[in-house]
């Protein structure tokens, strides 16, 4: 049920010409993981359907290229002016989504009730939650960083932890390595890893900490990809700024492939 992961996303930084450019470039240049691998990109919304049309093209990689949105509303419909909805996205081709993203939390101020309320949406919807926990620097100087991801963990799934068996992925990104180009070093990522999923087990989650995919993101890059690879556990990444440049991103998949291979 676990497989690989390599996630892109591209937040704001790109159009349309950009987005059906890197699918032209990305679909060349990639080495073939014979889809042992998922891919998933996560466009902005007005990108997800051309980006989808683009994937389906390029015959070899239409069954393991995914489609995600960056964000839902919690709501299926309503009068949320500017907001969308996981309906809406799954009518356009998203079927993953990323919840609780660490731009979403500090910048746009969501907290965790509205993260849970995102995440019980998007399992309701079959939509495929990517739930972003992680530190921000004070936190992690102050030692505080288990305890910060475990009650990010904990408020995202609520109560209702123990009827969820579905396509988890979790990505630790702690705040400080977002967009820094300072990466979280292996040995500070491989225990948060298996925080992670010792989290699983004793929450009761169905399928346990063995079932979920578990990300890491925050400045990876085709140079830390391979040694970052190599944490015990780990699944791949969540991608931000390497993501918009398709030879970039391809290189951090093969680096994933010659890691596992
Ligand atoms: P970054 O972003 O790779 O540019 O640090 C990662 C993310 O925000 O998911």
């Amino acid at each position: 049920m676990r497989k690989p992961a390599l996630m892109g996303n591209w937040k704001m930084n790109m159009d349309l010409s950009s987005a059906t450019g890197f699918a032209g470039e990305f679909f060349k240049l990639a080495p073939d993981s014979s889809g042992e691998i998922d891919i998933v990109i996560f466009p902005p919304f007005p990108l997800i359907r051309p980006f989808f049309e683009a994937v389906k093209q390029g015959a070899r990689w239409s069954d393991f290229v995914g489609i995600g949105a960056q964000d839902m509303h919690p709501a299926e419909r309503g009068a949320y002016t500017g907001a969308v909805s996981g309906l809406c996205l799954k009518s356009v081709g998203a079927t993953y989504v990323l919840i609780g993203h660490s731009e979403r939390r500090w910048v746009f101020g969501e907290d965790d009730e509205l993260i849970h309320a995102k995440m019980m949406a998007a399992l309701g919807m079959t939509l495929r939650p990517v739930l972003c926990v992680g530190e921000k620097l004070e936190s992690r100087k102050a030692g505080e960083h288990e305890d910060v991801l475990l009650s990010q963990l904990d408020k995202a799934f609520g109560d209702e932890v123990k009827n969820i068996s579905s396509d988890i992925s979790i990505a630790y990104e702690p705040v400080w390595a977002i967009g820094t180009g300072v990466n979280a070093t292996p040995a500070e990522v491989g225990p948060m890893i298996d925080l992670i999923r010792k989290w699983a087990d004793k929450s009761g989650l169905k399928g346990g900490g063995e079932s979920i995919r578990v990300l890491y993101g925050g400045s990876v890059t085709d140079d830390n990809a391979s040694e970052l690879y190599a944490v015990d556990g780990i699944d791949g990444f969540l991608v931000g700024g390497a993501s918009l440049e398709a030879f970039k991103f391809a290189a951090i998949l093969e680096a994933m492939i010659k890691g596992k291979a």
